[in-house]
């Protein structure tokens, strides 16, 4: 088994809280990542593809492929938006880091998988310290 992964980058911002409480509650909770007007990030994301290497091609998957499929499900949807209102496959979804590394997992897994290949992970990191790896349901 190999394998292989793409970074990517996209600018987002969000709003990290529970619409149920109030704003002194929700700051409680979440700290300054609950401020209402929002705050924005540079997430950085690993796509990584598992899988035998394809001997017509010499690959697991070709990364430009990869490259254009994350682009358009993903980073087109998500680059310069806000988490919580713009991005039709987060709605109401809270954008912490680990709903947003499961929702785009979602959002790729069955574009992605084909004879020979899957997809092995998600990570996405918001910031130097923080980053989620997802990496399917039953891992
Ligand atoms: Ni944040």
């Amino acid at each position: 088994m190999l394998y292989i992964t793409r970074k990517f980058h996209f600018s987002a911002s969000h709003r990290v809280y529970n619409p149920a409480l109030s704003d002194e509650e929700n700051l409680k909770k979440y700290g300054k990542c609950s401020n209402p007007n929002g705050h924005g990030h540079n997430y950085e994301m690993d796509i990584t593809v598992a899988g035998e290497v394809d001997p017509e091609i010499g690959y697991v998957m070709d990364l430009t492929e990869l490259k254009l499929l994350v682009e358009k499900e993903v980073i087109n949807k998500v680059d310069h938006k806000n988490l919580n209102m713009d991005v039709d496959f987060m709605k109401g979804v809270l954008p912490s880091t680990e709903n947003i590394a499961v929702a785009i997992w979602e959002q790729l897994e069955n574009k992605i998988n084909a004879p020979g290949r899957r997809l092995f992970s998600v990570k996405v990191r918001e910031t130097i310290n923080n980053s989620v790896e997802y990496k399917g349901k039953n891992s």
